[in-house]
């Protein structure tokens, strides 16, 4: 798939009364890419998407899919497939009748229609509730319904918006891989929103990390993590997240010098420079996470094998891998 697909966001910006949704929002999201969108609650992650199908309209700025301003596009013609946070099903079809709606309004045969609707379910595991309608379903089921109907509509963008989020735990991982397939096979442009760590680590070519409707960083997954433009990035991605020392203290470092350690950058180390108090150890069965304070009061988080050998209350030493200090600007939160 080349060329088809392409989006372009300038300067997007979406109020609501006195809450501004998406402020300023630039991005180029290349044709046959799966880019993530990140960010907390509220950060105009599910609006950025509703601005892109064409469910609402910008305030200000321009919405491009190849290179062409879609504001006069209404969202039926604009070959987006969205897939909601609440997976909007027709109550009264049946999964079956939700999945060939669609190609039945394209004039597709219903038994072409019915087949490729049943390819879709079991691709995604689903087809044994063809019969059913929505409220007979679990969230689960419903979701992988509602992803089964974005997928007969072979558009030139996926918007999905927490596809995965009702699903349990195997079946995410399953249905993750599934996702990943797919876009490998279709070469779809995929815009996913997500909460979850793993699936932003592993599903986008690249995450965006949205704050109060801006972005705040872009790029390569591994990258983001690795190097994080700003505190807020850093806080974000990762969890538990970086520990953030501001102005010196426990890791040195000066004032005006914000200093930032994963959790997994900080070994026990007898030797370690850096004294502690261990206060809770979470054993998490494939690793710990020890929650430490320091004498000066600055609390380390630091992730560990599955059996650290030690416990609430015992002294120890951490030792910061040197390599993997990040230095923010305690003013700013800028990345130095
Ligand atoms: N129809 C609306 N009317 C008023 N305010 C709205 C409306 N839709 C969204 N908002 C507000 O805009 C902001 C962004 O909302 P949005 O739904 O885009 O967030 P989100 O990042 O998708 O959050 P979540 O992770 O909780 O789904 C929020 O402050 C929200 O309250
Ligand atoms: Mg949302």
């Amino acid at each position: 798939m080349t060329g088809r697909g392409a989006i372009r966001l300038e300067s997007l910006t979406k109020t609501y009364g006195r809450t501004t949704a998406v402020d300023g929002m630039d991005l180029d999201v290349r044709a046959g890419e799966m880019i993530t969108l990140v960010g907390p609650s509220g950060s105009g992650k599910s609006t950025v998407l509703r601005l892109i199908a064409g469910l609402d309209r910008p305030d200000r700025g321009r919405v491009l899919v190849d290179g062409r301003d879609v504001a006069l596009v209404p969202p039926h013609r604009r070959a987006v497939a969205m897939v909601f946070q609440d997976y909007a099903l027709y109550p009264h079809l049946t999964a079956l009748g939700n999945l060939t709606f669609g190609l039945r309004v394209r004039r597709v045969p219903r038994a072409e229609a019915d087949r490729r609707a049943r390819t879709a379910a079991e691709r995604l595991g689903i087809a044994d509730l063809l019969d059913r309608h929505p409220d007979e379903m679990s969230g689960g089921q419903r979701q992988r319904v509602a992803l089964a109907r974005a997928l007969l509509r072979e558009p030139s963008v996926y918007l999905l918006d927490e596809p995965l989020a009702s699903l349990d735990a195997p079946l995410r991982l399953a249905t993750r891989a599934d996702l990943l397939a797919l876009h490998r096979e279709l070469g779809t442009t995929t815009v996913h929103v997500t909460h979850d760590q793993a699936e932003a680590m592993t599903l986008g070519d690249r995450v965006v990390v949205l704050d109060r409707g801006r972005v705040r960083q872009v790029g390569p997954p591994q990258q983001v993590y690795d190097e994080p433009a700003d505190t807020f990035v850093a806080g974000f991605l990762g969890s538990p997240p970086m520990n953030l020392v501001a102005g010196g203290g426990t890791l040195g470092g000066r004032p005006d010098v914000t200093l930032g350690v994963r959790p997994e950058d900080l070994a026990l180390d007898a030797e370690g420079p850096v004294e502690a108090t261990v206060e809770v150890v979470e054993a998490l069965g494939s690793e710990a996470v020890l929650l430490t304070r320091c004498p000066d009061g600055t609390r380390l988080t630091v992730r560990t094998g599955p059996r650290p050998g030690v416990r609430p209350g015992d002294p120890v030493r951490l030792r910061p891998d040197p390599d993997r200090v990040h230095r923010f600007d305690t003013a700013t939160g800028r990345r130095r």
